[in-house]
């Protein structure tokens, strides 16, 4: 097969707070794809950035009495150093706050609107006569027009559930200055989606999304497309709209051309062309990686804002589902609203990502990470099955056998079948199905400590005649390591890099498992992971209280 090029992309994060492990989970999901796809041979970029725009950043700014582009700069160091601490690999992390993408975003805008995509018309919202700006539904809170419950948000009750417009609440006041907003006309720009129905709806199903979305895709189509308001009045943090005094352009429309400047700067910094990437008909791969509550924007408006300047479209967009703790929203009163930080002073992070990759489907269906099974899910697999087939079986070859593992290899067709799961275990990778590849690691585990208190090499060692056996069994469970230390590397890549000091090779490869490791010296055995300790779990959720 011939190498593919992929480009692959996870949504970017709002610069105004920091990383939680929702987050985590969809970089985590992307990581393990992107280096399972650079293990293959696949020349693969991971790009992502800060989503530096729009008015709650604009907002925190004002209230910290920092400007704006102190408040994302600070905010991008935090989230780098975090999603580098989790040991996501992006070929470049950018911000949408750049001059590669003020580019891209009034290229395109300038494309679409020279095609006839962009609309103007007037409007009237809510705005704030005090601050003197224009109210997002958020914005405005007020008495439940249905239950008259207190202190509810513009659009929806927290309390009987109803949804309603913001000129149905009752006594309405301004969340940022208090006071009672008034109804004010402005011109707004708007990307008129219908025009792009037929396309879409033959997008949509020609295996670019997963079975689920298209289904809800489905569903929005039968309700019908609507035109797309991408403009914001000022005061606003963002991009001017070409041609305008005081339009921007709403977050949400610069955000995914985000991925495309991010990108472009990678290319400023290698030999990398990107138009090889983005041109129509390109046949270079691009992926974009989202939670199920952005398929709107990635998988209608995305694409049609693409085909309508004449880009390539992704070849897939794929959705995961939101991460809960301990069965329940994430909340800051439980403790289970933990930060990426927090989880990091009391925990290994490839604990958590061998956690996720164990619960990750193709799926978007939510996922769970109960702490009570993630601490006994990481014990029982990791310490107790894959790192013990090392531990028991290093000190041998280290103390009797001078660190050399054996010439011959005593059941080649055991190992045998520990190399032909690759395939398999390939191609639940590549589909994104690394639940079942977790599964299928484990089982080889299993059967490589079986074989091991089978054969009692701590017994024969002490018959008489048996060392050569012992130096055979104890060679090939190191062997069973190696491989299976080779499946695990795009989860835990810190514990791969201990694994290849201690097997004393340059790198462990997909493709050099075919055969085992005969004659060759190791070095010592360091413990390469040690167990959760339910206190770790406890300063964790103790921390995240504050
Ligand atoms: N800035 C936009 C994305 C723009 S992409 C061009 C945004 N930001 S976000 O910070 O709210 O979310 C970033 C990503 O994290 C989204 O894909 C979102 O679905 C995901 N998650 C946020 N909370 C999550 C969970 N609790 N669980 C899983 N994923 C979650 O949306
Ligand atoms: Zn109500």
């Amino acid at each position: 097969m011939s190498k593919r090029r992929i480009l692959v992309t996870s949504a970017l994060p709002y610069a105004n707070g920091d990383l939680h492990l929702g987050y985590m989970l969809e970089v985590i999901q992307t990581d393990i794809w992107v280096r399972f796809q650079k293990m293959q041979g696949n020349e693969c970029y991971y790009v992502c950035a800060d989503d530096a725009h729009g008015t709650p950043i604009m907002l925190k700014a004002d209230e910290m009495g920092i400007t704006p582009e102190e408040l994302i700069a600070g905010v991008s160091e935090r989230h780098q150093a975090d999603l580098d601490d989790f040991h996501i690999d992006f070929s470049q992390y950018h911000s949408t706050h750049s001059d590669e993408n003020r580019y891209f975003s009034e290229l395109i805008y300038n494309r679409l609107n020279k095609s006839g995509y962009i609309k103007r018309r007037v409007i009237s919202q809510s705005f704030d006569p005090e601050k003197e700006m224009f109210l997002p539904d958020r914005y405005i809170k007020g008495e439940c027009p249905k239950c008259g419950a207190e202190d509810q948000y513009g659009d929806n009750c927290e309390v009987c559930g109803a949804t309603y417009s913001t000129t149905e609440i009752i006594n309405p006041r301004s969340v940022i200055s208090g006071a009672k907003p008034i109804e004010k006309d402005s011109e707004h720009y708007f990307f008129d989606l219908p025009q792009f129905e037929e396309e879409l709806k033959n997008w949509t199903k020609a295996g670019h999304l997963q079975e689920q979305v298209s289904n809800k895709l489905a569903e929005w189509f039968e309700q019908g497309l609507e035109q797309w308001d991408i403009s914001r009045d000022k005061p606003y943090f963002g991009f001017k709209i070409p041609g305008t005094e005081d339009k921007y352009f709403y977050v949400w429309l610069d955000a995914p051309i985000g991925y495309m400047a991010s990108f472009k700067k990678l290319c400023d910094n290698s030999d990398l062309e990107f138009d090889d990437f983005f041109t129509k008909g390109s046949d270079a791969e691009l992926y974009h990686f989202i939670g199920k509550d952005i398929v709107y924007f990635h998988a209608l408006f995305w694409p049609a804002t693409l085909i309508g300047s004449n880009f390539r479209t992704p070849n897939a967009v794929f959705a995961h589902g939101f991460l809960s703790v301990n069965g329940q929203k994430m909340s800051k009163s439980r403790g289970t609203f933990i930060l990426a930080r927090t989880y990091l002073e009391a925990l290994n992070p490839e604990y958590l990502r061998y956690y996720y990759a164990y619960k990750l489907s193709s799926k978007i269906d939510d996922i769970d990470l109960n702490l009570e099974d993630f601490k006994q899910r990481v014990n029982s697999d990791l310490v107790g099955k894959v790192v013990n087939i090392a531990s028991r079986s290093a000190s041998f070859v280290v103390k009797k056998f001078d660190k050399e593992l054996s010439s011959h290899c005593i059941e080649q067709d055991l190992y045998d079948e520990f190399v032909s799961a690759s395939t398999e275990i390939a191609g639940h990778y590549e589909d994104r199905n690394f639940g079942q590849a977790m599964r299928s690691i484990m089982k080889l585990a299993d059967k490589a400590n079986q074989y091991i208190d089978e054969k009692k090499p701590w017994q024969l060692a002490k018959e008489e005649g048996k060392m050569q056996e012992v130096h055979e069994i104890t060679s090939l469970a190191i062997n069973f390591f190696r491989v299976l230390m080779t499946y695990l590397k795009p989860v835990l890549p810190e514990m791969a890099e201990k694994s290849e000091e201690f097997l004393n090779i340059e790198s462990l490869n997909w493709n050099d498992i075919k055969s085992p490791l005969l004659s060759h010296q190791i070095t010592k055995f360091k413990p390469l992971m040690t167990r959760i300790e339910d206190e770790q779990i406890e300063t964790m959720i103790e921390s995240s209280k504050r």
